[in-house]
């Protein structure tokens, strides 16, 4: 029998997991998403960030079973078909990534940052809610730059709805 339900990209889904298992592992062990990366497993470094009912969290730090009910996204989650998010077209755009390993947290953490910050966004802003999220790669100008830039895509993409 399957312990833990939730929903996972818009689809409904039914696991039987271990009381200790985490919903990283929920995500990448069982349902194959393995877009959520593992860099720490300490709650450091946000590669494993994904969204429960649109908000921000660290996967690593979340049991599968408190997930249950709730309504998780993950970067395989994020487009719209063939069709980028804004903020993910941004980051494409702007160079936001090197290796890419840090990138779908970084997106993730992001999104939600323009969500619940909309125009009240400037750089120190986007630095300060980024400090969650490491990158060993970019130096963080053109992460900066590029949610800056996914704000303003975000915007539009809202009032043309
Ligand atoms: Fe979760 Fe690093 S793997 S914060
Ligand atoms: Fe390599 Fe961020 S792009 S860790």
């Amino acid at each position: 029998m399957p312990n833990v339900e939730l929903t996972v990209n818009g689809k409904a889904v039914a696991v039987d997991v271990e009381d200790r298992t985490l919903l990283v592992h929920l995500l990448r062990d069982h349902l194959n998403l393995t877009g959520t990366h593992v860099g720490c497993d300490t709650s450091q470094c946000g590669a494993c960030v994904v969204h429960i009912d649109g908000r921000a969290v660290k996967s690593c730090t979340v049991l599968a079973a408190q997930a249950a009910g709730s309504s998780v996204t993950t970067i395989e989650g994020l487009a719209r078909g063939d069709e980028l998010h804004p903020m993910q077209a941004a980051f494409r755009d702007n160079h936001g990534l090197q290796c890419g390993f840090c990138t779908p947290g970084m997106i993730m953490t992001s999104v939600d940052v323009v969500n619940r910050n909309g125009g009240e966004l400037d750089e120190s802003k986007v630095r300060h809610e980024l400090e969650g999220n490491i990158c060993r790669c970019t130096g963080y100008h053109n992460i900066v730059k590029s949610v800056l830039d996914a704000a303003g895509r975000m915007k539009l993409a809202q009032a043309a709805e």
